[in-house]
């Protein structure tokens, strides 16, 4: 019998973009970034994006790698929120809480593809009222689009029809050496914050922000990640990101020391969610077969502060009808050196 099929009965489509530098692959399934193959200086390409052998494997291993998350990446405590005078429950998949849009978030969708050019392609998503619990329908649209020969864009924007909360972003996971079997630990990571959210067991923030100094969450000059792992505990935090919200500003660097291969990172959003992986189980395999390593990749997720429609200190996540939510992020990608 043949087994079912997890997009029920439909077909992901998958699309790549290239420069003379990158090339990138893309799936309809969550709008994912696949793979980002990265030419090396003797000609080669490495695949530094985590991604798994088949597209079968992505929704039952649920690591939302490569996608994009909503309506809410990060964390809703309680699954619950008031908006105008109204408490609205959402759907929880983290025990209690709801984690990057809940049970049947944006990265478990079959995205439509409703434009694709030589060097972009854009995904659409609706929707609609109450999905996942949210109020109103959303119309979400990602555009990948490579700007400069080592310079990749991804352009998130959102429309609503009833007031909601929103909150969207990619969940790549890097690993610069291409080897997935291998711990990203290694890695260079310089971040432009002075402040971080402290958490409680749950990932929720804690009351308040703690400056960065002197705490191993001090990437205001680069630093290896893992020097001060055992210090911080396990890298999953919010990083509360200097600039103005709004303004696309380069925000973090991340470099693999052995090959010289570097992203620097850049966003529109107020929050950087850093998260070293310390998940995948060898029993998985990236791409190239290989056994994942725990620690395989780095996500670096740009988007509001987590629990944000609980925090009224926090940077607002409310959309109303006729504003239009929109979101940057940037990677520009360096080969090292030849
Ligand atoms: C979260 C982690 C979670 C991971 C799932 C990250 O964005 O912060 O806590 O385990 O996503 O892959």
């Amino acid at each position: 019998m043949p087994t079912p099929s997890p997009f029920n009965g439909q077909k992901p489509r998958i699309l790549s973009l290239q420069s003379e530098l990158i090339r990138a692959e893309f799936c309809s399934h969550g709008a994912r970034l696949l793979a980002l193959y990265l030419l090396n200086p003797d000609g080669s390409e490495t695949n530094i994006a985590l991604g798994f052998p088949q597209l079968e494997d992505y929704p039952a291993l649920d690591s939302y790698v490569g996608a994009i998350c909503g309506r809410y990446a990060n964390r809703i405590a309680q699954s619950r929120f008031e908006l105008d005078g109204q408490e609205i429950r959402v759907s929880a998949n983290e025990g209690a809480n709801h984690l990057h849009g809940g049970t049947e978030g944006f990265d478990r969708r079959l995205w439509d593809v409703v434009e694709l050019g030589s060097r972009s392609i854009t995904f659409a998503l609706t929707s609609p009222d109450g999905d996942q619990g949210y109020p109103g329908t959303l119309n979400t649209q990602v555009t990948y689009a490579i700007l400069d020969e080592d310079r990749l864009q991804c352009r998130i924007t959102a429309t609503c029809d009833r007031p909601t909360v929103v909150n969207l972003t990619n969940h790549a996971y890097w690993n610069l050496s291409g080897d997935f079997s291998r711990s990203a630990a290694d890695h260079l990571l310089q971040i432009d914050a002075d402040a971080y959210l402290p958490v409680d067991e749950q990932l929720i923030p804690l009351p308040g922000y703690r400056p960065v100094e002197g705490t191993a969450f001090d990437f205001r000059v680069e630093n290896s990640i893992g020097e001060r792992l055992a210090e911080s505990g396990g890298y999953d935090h919010n990083f509360c990101l200097d600039g103005e919200r709004g303004e696309l500003r380069p925000v973090a660097r991340l470099t693999d020391p052995e090959s010289g291969r570097s992203l620097r990172l850049s966003t529109t959003e107020a929050g950087l969610q850093f998260y070293l992986a310390r998940h995948f189980s060898p029993a998985l395999s990236s791409r190239d077969g290989k056994p994942l390593h725990p620690a395989a990749g780095i996500a670096l997720e740009p988007q509001t502060y987590p629990d944000s429609p609980n925090r009224p200190d926090f940077p607002s996540a409310r959309l109303s009808p006729g504003e239009v939510y929109e979101h940057l992020i940037e990677w520009r990608f360096s080969p090292g050196p030849g």
